[in-house]
């Protein structure tokens, strides 16, 4: 039996998708190093068990710090609505500066949370734009790269969609989505990290989970299996979105990802995934039985 325990950086580590992730990594017997800015706010979201190095995607030297003696880099990183026309985009920038403080580290390979529908091609955005280009900047980079496209997050449902008593979705979805569990995304990057360790190609996993459902399918099922109080589904018009979204970024974001998810036409693709790093097996109905408060 191999003992060896790997090292990981995560940069990402206190967001909604970056914390179970690092959590489940930790489980799986790594040694995890969350970089965060924010050192209370770490070990709110993280709990105990954990090396936390103070570091910012903007500063390079934070970076080449935490990545000493690590095996590994993960990143979970988004984009702010407000980062279309500021200098610095984090997703680029900040991608930037990692790979060039892991290089100088040493670090073996850098693993990246992407996206799926980041491919729609309904219309142009400039987020979308922003996470193409930083899969090829690191698929590039002269360092192996992993590289994670998911369907949307049970976790959605309660951090973004809940909203007291009522789960709210905008439009109407036309197509499916695979929905996945951030605790099986979390094995699979664990896996990811483990297989094959001595190849140095990058590679690249569709991630989905067992099952399709719609928002509206997916909202139903959340409400039924929800513990402790009675939700009820909230529906906002598209063109709601669509006449405030000149007036906010915040909108305006929710605009164009919501539009994308509704129209993307998601097939399932992850059989290549499932075979390498474990079959996701958390159905929504038992994910929402254990939420609430
Ligand atoms: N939701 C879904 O269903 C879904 C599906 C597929 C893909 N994704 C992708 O998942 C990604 C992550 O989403 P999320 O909701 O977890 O994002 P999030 O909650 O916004 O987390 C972003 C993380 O990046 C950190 N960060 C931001 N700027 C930083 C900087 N300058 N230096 C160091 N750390 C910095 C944040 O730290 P602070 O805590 O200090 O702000 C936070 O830990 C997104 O890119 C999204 O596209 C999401």
């Amino acid at each position: 039996m191999n003992t060896t325990i790997r090292s990981i950086a995560v940069v990402g580590a206190t967001g909604m998708l970056g914390a179970p992730v690092t959590k489940i990594l930790k489980q799986e017997g790594f040694s995890v190093t969350a970089v965060v800015r924010d050192m209370q706010k770490a070990q709110r979201k993280l709990g105990a068990g954990f090396y936390l190095s103070k570091g910012n995607l903007k500063d390079k030297n934070s970076l080449r710090t935490a990545f000493t003696d690590v095996d590994y880099v993960y990143l979970s990183l988004s984009t702010a609505p407000d980062e279309k026309n500021k200098r610095f985009k984090t997703e680029i920038d900040g991608l930037k500066n990692v790979i060039e403080a892991a290089k100088s580290a040493r670090v073996k390979r850098i693993g990246m949370l992407s996206s799926l529908v980041k491919d729609y091609d309904g219309f142009d955005w400039w987020v979308f734009d922003i996470k193409r280009e930083a899969c090829k900047i690191l698929l590039d980079a002269d360092i192996p790269a992993t590289i994670f496209y998911p369907s949307s997050f049970f976790e959605n449902l309660t951090n973004l969609q809940l909203k007291g008593k009522r789960v709210v979705m905008a439009g109407e979805q036309t197509t499916k989505s695979w929905w996945i569990a951030a605790n099986d995304y979390g094995k699979q990057v664990a896996e990811s990290f483990r297989v094959n360790k001595n190849h140095n190609e990058n590679r690249e996993y569709p991630v989905q989970g067992p099952e399709p459902y719609s928002m509206e399918e997916a909202i139903d099922q959340f409400i039924k299996h929800y513990p402790g109080k009675t939700l009820k589904k909230s529906k906002a018009p598209m063109w709601v979105f669509s006449l405030l979204k000149p007036f906010s970024a915040s909108i305006d974001f929710q605009y164009h990802i919501l539009s994308a998810i509704n129209q993307y036409d998601e097939q399932f693709q992850s059989e290549h995934t499932w075979e390498t790093l474990g079959k996701p097996e958390t159905h929504l109905a038992a994910w929402t039985k254990n939420q609430g408060e």
